[in-house]
């Protein structure tokens, strides 16, 4: 099997050590991150090619500052060092940091003054963002700076002799527009590691992998028609062919026409053995009367594993049970580890697979367990998943039934899938599908009188919600153009014949969710 030169971040409780590896992958080269104290042994058995100290919380002055190990700083591994992680190495090599007199938060230019390594190639001044409180006021010995800043004779470090470097200010972020230049540097120039972390390469890498875990075994695996699962699906067909059988469970909550797209796309296009379970009138019988939005999720989770269960047993024997967990999930970071990859086991929870009972005794494929959202799209891609599921927006596992306020009928559904078409038809015309996180509308329990023709109206209400946001914790409102907004009202008044009134939702994330329910 093909190896990937690796880099690892050593992660000291920044929130942006995923940043950074995501950096790293951008330059086509495969990147971890461990915690801090990561042995100088493991990272020599994982042959890791260079090293990057994340930045963190911490003053390297605090009683219990994180440390690497100490053999770090002679094992030979090329290192970067990014604020914390530039500090922690000035002060472990013997140099000294203080508490600097003016604090630098925000962007900086960033005066260069030796162009032979990290910056070969950059202009002599270039923007940079900063954000710390203590700065380097003694370098180690054989260190030399490497550029300053107005407030700051330190921004930039290294030594040559040791192969080790630190930047105050940080270069993953788009407010250093030259970053990716500079971790770049560090990576081809220093480590001298090659860019070969391609998404081709990638699909080689786990088709073999994939063979040896499964040999001729079966595998099984749910199927939300999500880009994670699909993606899933696809590069398992090319692993292990008719060893997949895909589940495919029908609650009856998809948008308008998503469940036979699915199993079009499955039987036609990838020809791959899918189970639909039409399981529509289960779900619906479930949640007759129900209007709690918790007790909905419950209702709708729990029916979803029995259904699962029962499907699964009248398959007979199947050893593995395939999901598109994603490297975010399972990361182990020192800021709170979520799944060592010990815990083999552990189901993402997830409602759409989450929580299988304990007596499944299913092993485990996650072929994208190291993976960013970003590279399986552009694995789905490259698998040949169609745009519309690559580029789909999130959208939850109990689908338009926590989008439906109060009880779920199967009417309900009906007009809430007509709406919505509408209103995600009308953002793609306008262009803007990917640019808002996600857009879609809601069905509300109340009815308002309006005035159609010459005849009085009293009908249901839809409130349409699109918001912007990176990760979903936080989410603005979106602007939409009103001329979108005019057109998306109009065409769902005049076509839905249950809904006279459109609202749009004005409220971000906190202290609103993205989700009403
Ligand atoms: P909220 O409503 O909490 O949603 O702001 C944050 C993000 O999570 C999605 N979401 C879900 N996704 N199962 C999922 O797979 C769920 O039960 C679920 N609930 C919310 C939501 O669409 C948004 O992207």
């Amino acid at each position: 099997m093909k190896k990937h030169d690796l880099i690892v971040v050593l992660d000291f409780g920044a929130q942006y050590s995923l940043l950074i590896a995501r950096r790293v992958r951008e330059c086509n080269v495969y990147c971890e991150v461990k915690p801090y104290d990561t042995s100088v042994e493991e990272l020599k058995k994982i042959d890791c090619k260079g090293i990057i100290l994340s930045g963190g919380p911490n003053s390297v002055y605090d009683q219990d500052a994180p440390k690497t190990d100490p053999a770090l700083w002679t094992a030979g591994i090329p290192i970067l060092g990014i604020c914390y992680g530039t500090q922690l190495l000035a002060k472990e090599l013997g140099g000294e940091v203080k508490q600097a007199q003016k604090r630098e938060y925000g962007k900086a230019l960033l005066k260069i003054e030796d162009k032979t390594d990290l910056f070969a190639g950059l202009a002599n001044e270039i923007q940079c963002w900063m954000s710390h409180g203590d700065q380097i006021t003694k370098l180690p010995e054989d260190f030399k700076f490497k550029a300053c800043t107005d407030n700051c004779q330190a921004a930039a470090i290294g030594s040559k002799d040791k192969n080790i470097y630190g930047v105050q200010f940080h270069p993953e972020v788009l407010h250093t527009p030259q970053g990716l230049d500079i971790i770049k540097n560090f990576l081809y120039i220093i480590c001298q590691v090659k860019p070969t972390w391609t998404t081709k390469n990638f699909v080689e890498y786990a088709v073999n992998k994939v063979q040896q875990e499964v040999g001729q075994e079966k595998v099984l695996l749910g199927l939300s028609g999500g880009v994670d699962s699909t993606t899933v699906a696809a590069l398992l067909k090319k692993a292990i062919g008719d060893q997949l059988t895909c589940v495919f469970i029908d609650q009856g909550f998809m948008r308008k026409n998503e469940a036979a797209k699915i199993v079009e796309l499955f039987n036609k296009h990838f020809k791959i053995r899918l189970i639909h379970v039409d399981a529509r009138k289960r779900f619906f019988d479930k949640l007759k009367v129900v209007t709690d939005p918790e007790e909905k999720r419950m209702l709708i989770g729990t029916e979803f594993i029995r259904t699962f269960e029962e499907e699964a047993k009248k398959l007979g024997t199947f050893p593995f049970l395939a999901q598109g967990t994603l490297y975010p999930d399972v990361i182990e970071s020192a800021s709170g580890t979520t799944d060592t990859g010990k815990k083999a086991a552990r189901i993402k929870s997830h409602h759409n697979v989450g929580g299988l009972p304990k007596d499944m005794k299913f092993k485990l494929v996650e072929p994208l367990r190291k993976l960013f959202k970003d590279e399986v799209r552009s694995l789905g891609k490259e698998l040949e998943v169609p745009d519309g599921i690559v580029n789909r927006q999130p959208f939850p596992g109990p689908g338009l039934a926590i989008r439906i306020i109060g009880e779920v009928t199967e009417e309900r559904v009906k007009i809430l899938q007509e709406v919505d078409d509408i209103v995600v038809t009308e953002i793609k015309n306008a262009g803007l599908y990917r640019e808002v996180w996600q857009s879609f509308a809601v069905l509300l329990p109340i009815r308002t009188v309006g005035v159609m023709g010459d005849k009085r109206t009293y009908l249901n209400t839809v409130a349409v919600r699109a918001v912007a946001s990176k990760d979903a914790m936080t989410a603005d409102w979106a602007r939409l153009p009103y001329d979108l907004l005019e057109t998306i009202s109009t065409r769902i008044v005049n076509e839905v014949p249950e809904v006279n009134r459109v609202v749009y939702d004005i409220s971000s994330k906190p202290p609103s969710t993205i989700e009403w329910e």
